[in-house]
């Protein structure tokens, strides 16, 4: 692979990133959801990956609220697309690795992922992490990585830009 630049989307960058993502998705769902988080200021990082200058790849965090015993902030990674003629080519494993060392640094503790077991556990999600958890996602499918020390149960309030999903 090309060598690959990884940084914050701009807003110039929106309709690249559109089409980048409607493309990997193969309908419009996802990148109307993109839309939305934004509009809805849910948005906690937004990553774009680059070669030679085009947007080949992203990745969207947006706020998760965790209320109960012990509220705390928590982020969602959804979605993730990289365009089809550079999958399976590692720009999916960089966006999440860069991605998740700098929610580390900015004190983020926890991330849940609704999406493939067999894909997010090579990044540290894990299913029991995220089974104490109430939500409308809950099930096989939702996973989570802690950053640092974060409680183990509440509800979880994601974006209402999902519900439009
Ligand atoms: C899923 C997606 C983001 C993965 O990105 P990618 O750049 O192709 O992934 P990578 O090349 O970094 O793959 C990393 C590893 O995961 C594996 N992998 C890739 N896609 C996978 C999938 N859908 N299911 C399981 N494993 C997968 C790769 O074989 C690789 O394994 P290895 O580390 O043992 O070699 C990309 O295929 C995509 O955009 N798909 C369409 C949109 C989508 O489904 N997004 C996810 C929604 S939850």
């Amino acid at each position: 692979m090309s060598a690959i630049a990884i940084r914050e989307v701009r807003p110039g960058d929106y309709s690249q990133v559109a089409k980048l993502v409607e493309l990997a998705f193969g309908d419009r769902g996802e990148a109307e959801l993109v839309s939305s988080l934004r509009d809805h200021n849910d948005v906690v990082l937004e990553l774009v990956g680059l070669i030679a200058d085009v947007p080949v790849g992203h990745i969207l965090f947006s706020r998760v609220k965790v209320t109960g015993d012990h509220a705390s902030d928590a982020v969602a990674l959804a979605p993730l697309a990289v365009l089809p003629d550079f999958q399976k080519q590692g720009v999916g494993s960089l966006l999440i690795k860069a991605a998740h060392q700098i929610l580390a640094d900015k004190a983020e503790t926890l991330s849940f992922v609704l999406g493939d077991p067999a894909y997010y556990t090579k990044f540290g999600y894990d299913r029991q992490r995220a089974a104490g958890f109430e939500s409308v996602y809950q099930g096989e499918y939702l996973q989570a990585l802690a950053f640092a020390d974060t409680p183990s149960a509440g509800t979880l309030h994601y974006s209402p830009a999902f519900g439009s999903l």
